[in-house]
């Protein structure tokens, strides 16, 4: 008998025992391309997708699609870009590298004797890594660095540096490095595991922008988003919130343009702990002449424009498409400058008039939809919603109610 992966799609439904209209929903919702792309599929799960306008980053305006389910992140990102445009938009002060890091993790062995081995082996573990990817280093990418890093009496590491180029290079990477293992086959027995980092600790990129206060409300309002944003850098328990906003905008490009968000959020985090403490990735205040606010945004970022999942997603590729097929340092900055962007409207909000009126008046549309609105109703209902200030699904399924009668009358 074959084993659960091994069937067709539509088979593995049949084996699901579903009733025939969710048999026929989910078959409804498959993709060819999505069948070869992961183990057990059934179907797919479609999330909507916006477009960011006209985010000004270094000169260049974007136009930025963005997947997420959640009703106010896309106006959000339009409300922050809007405001920055205001400025020059966003400004790209730090590039990073396309570099990814790899470990060789050792335990049991001295940090020394590793270091020496190394020493002795590097042009065998540099040939190890070219036999490996030779189609890399063709392209001028490849293995750049190694490095031994004690990590404690008992564990050390053996650091690889990959340039990547265009690619985000998870799988090469990881096949470097288990090409280059086999170089430490006097250590096997010490060896625990060989594996990329997602730190990303030397690809660190900065965007930063300058708004006139006039663009937030005034001074006194802009005074307010710099005490707020100080909370981000104080309070733990704010920052978690604050970054949470700043990747409502960057993990929704990240997706769209098929790149890995676990990895990019991932990263982001344990960069906004670099200090010992949990802070906001961005940092807003006010020029000395009280003219400007200041903000920046700092993390790093390990992506690709090409191979990967880009390479198996249509809707990523024309999404990268859509922003002019960017060079990965664009991309990067286009990433970091949409998380500024959300981060400037939220700030905003959350130091002005709450969150809450924006956010419901996005809400009334899925609320309507949730009553059982269909087509012209949704908005229709969605206005009511707004109109009575009450927006809740039983508010909603009273106002259907007496729509659909209304037209049966
Ligand atoms: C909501 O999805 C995101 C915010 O909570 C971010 C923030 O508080 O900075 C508005």
């Amino acid at each position: 008998m074959k084993k659960f992966y091994q069937l067709t799609a539509e088979e593995r439904l049949e084996t699901l025992d579903l009733s025939e209209p969710m048999k026929a929903f989910f078959t409804r919702h498959q993709s060819e391309e999505s069948k070869q792309l992961i183990e057990n599929y059934i179907s797919d799960y479609r999330l909507p997708e916006g477009v960011l306008r006209n985010l000004q980053v270094d000169g260049k305006l974007y136009q930025v699609p963005m997947v997420t389910e959640e009703p106010s992140v896309v106006a959000a990102a339009n409300n922050g870009a809007s405001i920055a445009n205001k400025g020059n938009g966003f400004k790209t002060t730090q590039v990073g590298e396309a570099v990814l890091g790899g470990q060789i993790l050792f335990e049991g062995v001295h940090q020394k004797d590793l270091a020496d081995f190394v020493a002795e082996h590097v042009d065998e573990i540099f040939q190890r890594a070219k036999d490996a990817k030779p189609s890399m280093v063709e392209r001028g990418d490849g293995l750049e660095a190694v490095q031994v890093e004690e990590l404690d009496q008992n564990r050390a590491v053996v650091n690889l540096t990959v340039n990547t180029g265009k690619a985000m290079g998870a799988n090469a990477m990881n096949t470097i490095l288990e090409a280059v293992k086999t170089v430490f086959s006097s250590y096997e027995k010490e060896i625990v595991g060989a594996i990329l980092s997602n730190a990303g600790h030397d690809a660190v990129v900065t965007v930063e922008t300058s708004v006139p206060v006039s663009a937030v409300g005034g001074l006194e309002a802009a005074k307010k988003i710099e005490s707020l944003s100080t909370f981000g850098q104080v309070s733990p328990d704010r920052a978690v919130t604050e970054n949470k906003g700043i990747f409502n905008g960057l993990a929704a490009v990240v997706m769209a343009s098929g790149n890995d968000y676990r990895a990019v959020e991932a990263a982001g985090h344990a960069f906004a702990s670099r200090s010992g403490q949990y802070r906001s990735l961005s940092r807003w205040s006010l020029s000395e002449d009280a003219e400007f606010l200041n903000g920046k945004i700092e993390m790093p970022l390990n992506i690709g424009v090409l191979g990967g999942a880009i390479a198996a997603l249509p809707m990523a590729q024309k999404n990268l498409e859509l922003l002019g097929n960017p060079s990965v340092e664009e991309l990067k900055s286009v990433l970091l400058a949409t998380g500024l962007a959300n981060n400037l409207a939220a700030l905003k909000a959350v130091s002005g008039r709450g969150i809450q009126s924006g956010h419901m008046k996005m809400q009334a549309r899925t609320i309507a939809v949730q009553a059982g609105a269909t087509g012209d109703e949704i908005q229709a209902v969605a206005d009511q919603l707004i109109y009575r200030k009450h927006i809740d699904q039983k508010t909603a399924e009273e106002i259907l109610g007496a729509m659909k009668n209304d037209t049966q009358n």
